[in-house]
């Protein structure tokens, strides 16, 4: 079953990806060589708590933590650990947040220091792949027109989209329908209409599109190691544009100021 939002809803479901997005941006300053990324993960739960709301992925089937923190071949679902980032590493960050009822969803790769320029270059792209997929993501259009616009990119830039994680319905629950690939077909699939309210994740592989996952029941990682970006944002469907709810100006400010 499909969910669709009141106005006020989504104003709620905007507190809750902005929190996110605040959350995102309280540890960019923290993504430096040398620091283990459960002691981000600690900073992010403390962080979500003293703002009235609660980790939205802690305990969501089990998962142990805050955050989802994945680098280099890491594709999502990495588990903080004793893991200390070093120059050169690339770390996908996935936030989830629950206040008021409602969830924020949200996630951004961050770079370790000085990258290199092919991997600057897929980070580069899978965020456009992301806004590409946004501006799809208007009434009218269907599920696969996001889907398209997201492969259609990555592909042209040499790059493989991950098939068996997708993006998702978000409301009074972390994942609702519809499903949102980041592949498929133009014209197919639901209609998009207004007060849906989507996550967009495109998860993007400068390698082959294969994933597999770690014994750990969580960590998803490329099959042949080659390094994978992650974006998402939370959007509502929009009559012209859609709405972004989450947002990443706060981080990329962050960013250059560091
Ligand atoms: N953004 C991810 C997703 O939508 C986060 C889920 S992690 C989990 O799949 F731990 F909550 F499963
Ligand atoms: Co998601």
């Amino acid at each position: 079953m499909v969910f669709y939002k009141t106005n006020e809803e989504i104003e709620l479901l905007r507190e809750s990806n902005l929190l996110v997005s605040k959350t995102l941006t309280e540890i960019a300053s923290m993504m430096k060589p040398g620091i283990n990324t459960l002691a981000i993960d600690k900073r992010a739960e403390e962080f979500i708590r003293d703002h009235g709301a609660e980790p939205g992925f802690k305990g969501y089937n089990g998962y142990p933590n805050t955050l989802c923190i994945s680098v280099n071949d890491q594709v999502v679902h990495g588990i903080p650990s004793d893991y200390e980032l070093k120059e050169g590493d690339i770390v996908s960050v996935d936030c989830g947040t629950k206040k008021n009822g409602f969830y924020g969803d949200s996630a951004y790769t961050f770079m370790i220091g000085e990258v290199n320029a092919d991997i600057r270059k897929l980070l580069k792209v899978t965020r456009e792949c992301l806004y590409l997929g946004i501006e799809k993501a208007v009434t009218g259009n269907r599920v696969g027109d996001i889907s398209y616009a997201i492969q259609t990119h990555a592909e042209a830039n040499g790059y493989s989209v991950v098939r068996e994680l997708v993006g998702h319905g978000v409301g009074r629950q972390l994942h609702e329908k519809p499903e949102v690939p980041n592949y498929g077909r133009k014209g197919v699939g639901m209609k998009l209409n207004r007060g849906l309210v989507i996550a967009i994740e495109p998860m993007i592989n400068m390698g082959k599109k294969e994933i597999k996952q770690a014994r750990d029941g969580w960590t998803i990682s490329t099959a042949d190691k080659m390094p994978s970006a992650h974006f998402e944002h939370t959007v509502a469907i929009g009559d012209q544009k859609a709405d972004i709810l989450s947002t990443f100006d706060c981080i990329d400010k962050e960013i250059i100021k560091k």
